[in-house]
């Protein structure tokens, strides 16, 4: 086997004159350019954004710690505290609003994430002069007792009844390719994201069913 044969130069300059080459072409802005968006970051740490957002159809622009969830950004920073905090974890329906007509749980979306969307909380439903047809059902109904988790059930109630009527279907729909048909079985399975801890369920129901076209 023959002997390796010996480098002309040694490892060590090798390298150094690569390192040399290397800091020679990289200028101060090309450094720059070849770095990603730096967040904006204010002066504890935190990345900052400008956040335009359309609440109620009215436009509202506010600087937010990017992790500021949508829940909060309507609260603390749009005074909109018709909606409510339960959990913060996505478990109890009190925080639901509408984002482009479908109910989401504002706690479980950063606001950030909701710019351009149509956001409608229940303020922008109706007001105590002029009621929408489910908050009007609700205070018919007496569809709540401390009134905490109102204002969510009432935002997930309107947006599922528009759900039932574009065909979309819950787990308990027997039939998949028939227009879904709002039993009590199928609209509690449909509000099981809201819960109530004063249990005034059987006068939600009465409530939906009434603006849903049945009895009430
Ligand atoms: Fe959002 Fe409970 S506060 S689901
Ligand atoms: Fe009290 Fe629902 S009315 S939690």
């Amino acid at each position: 086997m023959s002997e390796p044969r010996s480098l002309p130069v040694s490892r060590r300059n090798l390298l150094a004159a690569g390192a040399a080459t290397v800091a020679a072409s990289v200028t101060p802005a090309a450094a720059r350019s070849a770095q990603p968006d730096r967040p904006n970051l204010n002066a504890g740490g935190q990345a900052m954004a400008r956040v335009s957002l359309q609440v109620n159809g009215q436009a509202h622009s506010v600087d937010l710690d990017t992790r500021t969830t949508l829940l909060d950004a309507l609260r603390e920073y749009l005074k909109l505290t018709g909606t409510k905090k339960g959990c913060d974890h996505g478990q109890c329906g009190a925080c639901t609003v509408m984002i482009d007509g479908r109910r989401i749980n504002s706690c479980l979306t950063l606001a950030v994430m909701n710019e351009g969307r149509r956001i409608t909380t229940i303020e922008g439903l109706g007001t105590p002069e002029a009621m929408h047809p489910m908050q009007a059902a609700f205070v018919k109904h007496d569809g709540y007792q401390c009134g905490y988790c109102t204002p969510g059930q009432i935002c997930s109630a309107v947006a599922m009844l528009d759900e039932v009527k574009a065909g979309v279907p819950s787990h308990v729909t027997a039939d998949l390719l028939a227009a879904p048909d709002l039993t009590p079985a199928e609209l509690r399975e449909r509000m099981s994201g809201n819960i109530c801890r004063c249990a005034a369920y059987s006068n939600i129901v009465d409530a939906i069913t009434e603006v849903a076209g049945g009895t009430g």
